[in-house]
Formats: C-alpha cells, structure tokens, sequence
C-alpha cells in the first residue's frame, strides 16, 4: 500500500487553478521530494493532505484513509511541518512539544518530549522561550515537534526555506537520519541541492501538475543527457551562441549570468563555442529546462 495516494485531485480558488488534476503516488519508506517554482501548488498539496484544504474534485488516500472524510485519523497518524513557522510564542520549548504530545495522546509525554528535545539538541533550551531562540534553533524544534509522536509519514514544506547553509546543513542531517529510518517524507522544496542530496525519488511540480517523476540521476538522463556546455560573456555573444545551439537542435537554458547548453556530448562540429565550460548535466539543468524558471 502506498502512504499517499492521489488521483485527479484538484483545488481552486477563485479564478486560480492551484492544484490541476494531480495524480501523486508515494510508496512507503521513501523520501519523495515534490521540487517546483513558487506557486506551483506544492504548499496547497500538503494542506490537501492535511484536510487544511478541500479538494473541488479527485481521490486522496492517506496512510489507507479516505480524505476528507477520515482526515482526522489520517492527522493523527501523520507528521506535519510547516512552511511557516507557527510555533507558540508565549511558552516554553518544552510546552511546546508538550502541547503537541498530548493533542496526539501520546501515551508518555515526558519521555516523548527528551525524545524530541534531544533530536533538535535543545535540551539545555527547554525551558527558554521561543522568541529567545535563535532561527535555526526554532526551525530545529518546529520540525522535532512535527516528530513528537513518532509519525510513519512526515510532511515538510520547505523545510529549509530562507535559512542560511550551515543552518541548512544542520536540518538535512537530521531529515538525512528520519529517513534512514524508514519514515515516509514527502518534502517540497525549490532549492534543487535539497531534493538531490535527500530525495530517493524526485516529482517536478509546476502550474499545479507533475510533469516529471524519477530518481535524479534517471531525470538528468532522460531530460538533460550526460553533458551541459556553459557559454559565458557579454550579451551580444550569448544570444548568438543560443542561436547557434538551437540551430543545430540543442536545447539552451539561462544560467544567470551565462547560458546552459544541455546535452552537449550530442553537439555537431561548430554548435557550441571552443571556449565553453563543460560540465556534468545536473538536476538543475532539468528543473530549468522542464518549468522554464531559473533555479535556487
Ligand atoms: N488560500 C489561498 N487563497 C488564494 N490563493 C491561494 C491560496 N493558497 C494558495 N493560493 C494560490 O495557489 C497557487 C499555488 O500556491 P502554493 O502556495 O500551493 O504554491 P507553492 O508551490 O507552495 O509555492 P512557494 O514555493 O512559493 O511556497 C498560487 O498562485 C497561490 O497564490
Ligand atoms: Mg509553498
């Protein structure tokens, strides 16, 4: 049985189709990361999962609950970190995974709390308050509290969003142990380093849809080839050189401030400048070629 399962599901507001006829499948014990552009429906689809949101038409199937109708039993058994951070102010660490452990009626609360205090290394903090915290500190506790009661299935919502690397680093350890655990993650992101080095398998998501699935070294097989050819210079040059590539069939990417010819193993004599910069295609060659934005 699948952990999650979606079949047409589709969620409008107002005139903006949101999520568009998405079909999703996440085996159990796998980290899927669901990798598209702002706005693409990612943050909408976790809340589909969580019954935050109404689907206007398809199938949810979460840990074999039907939703909406079984979305509280789905809740229960699931593990929730948002994108936003929404963690209570006005108390402690400690009550804060407190509250959390009881709302799930985890039977020791005490014991559920260490468990999570150690695995965000707060325990020397636990009786600060959370606006005494530092960032990285409070996004550490946010995904532990998502962890208090030990879920088989977790969902993050860019877990990593807007924090500087080291801090970024730090989080993927520990999401890189959950999943080494067997927890199912579903994690969106659009930073492209974080679906390659956490995700087993990875969906492209954009306008609502995926549009590509696989592991990542299947994707840049399948889209991008073996090699991309980067062509630096001033503006005049770049535009004929992607002329150039296009004539002879290639395809060619932005890359800020250079352009990306992809699949340049395949070049004809004179389609790619001598001077250009060869390299291993790489995800982000997908990403850009597939959703037609440019990459974090
Ligand atoms: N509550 C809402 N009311 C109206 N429009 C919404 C609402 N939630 C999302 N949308 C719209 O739905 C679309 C998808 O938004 P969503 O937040 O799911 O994207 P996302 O992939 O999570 O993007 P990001 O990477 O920026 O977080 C956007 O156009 C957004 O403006
Ligand atoms: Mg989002």
């Amino acid at each position: 049985m699948a952990a999650i399962q979606l079949r047409g599901v589709v969620k409008r507001f107002g005139p903006i189709t949101a999520v568009d006829g998405l079909d999703l499948e996440v085996p159990e014990g796998i980290c899927l990361g669901l990798l598209g552009p702002n706005g693409a429906g990612k943050s909408t689809t976790m809340r589909l999962l969580t019954g935050q949101a109404l689907p206007d038409a398809g199938e949810l199937r979460v840990l074999g609950h039907e939703l909406p109708a079984d979305s509280k039993a789905a809740r229960a058994e699931m593990g929730v970190v948002p994108q936003l951070d929404n963690l209570d102010v006005d108390v402690t660490v400690e009550d804060n995974l407190a509250i959390f452990a009881r709302l799930y009626r985890v039977p020791d609360v005490g014991a559920a709390v260490d468990r999570a205090l150690d695995l965000a290394r707060l325990r020397e903090r636990r009786r600060d308050a959370v606006d005494e915290l530092s960032g990285g500190m409070r996004r550490r506790l946010l995904l532990a509290r998502g962890l208090v009661h030990e879920p088989r299935l977790i969902l993050l919502d860019e877990p990593t969003v807007g924090l500087d690397p080291q801090i970024r680093t730090e989080l993927w350890t520990l999401i890189g142990d959950l999943r080494s655990r067997g927890t199912t993650i579903l994690m969106s992101t659009h930073y492209i380093e974080e679906a390659e080095r956490l995700a087993d398998e990875v969906a492209v998501m954009t306008k609502g849809k995926i549009i590509s699935r696989g592991h990542p070294v299947e994707l840049i097989s399948e889209h991008a080839g073996l090699q991309t050819a980067e062509v630096y210079g001033p503006p005049e040059r770049l535009i004929e050189a992607r002329a150039t590539a296009e004539a002879h069939g290639l395809s060619v990417r932005p890359a800020g401030p250079a352009i990306a010819i992809v699949g340049s193993e395949k070049a004809a004599n004179g389609a790619i400048p001598d001077d250009a910069v060869v390299r291993a295609a790489s995800l982000e060659d997908v990403f850009v070629l597939l959703t037609g934005e440019e990459a974090e």
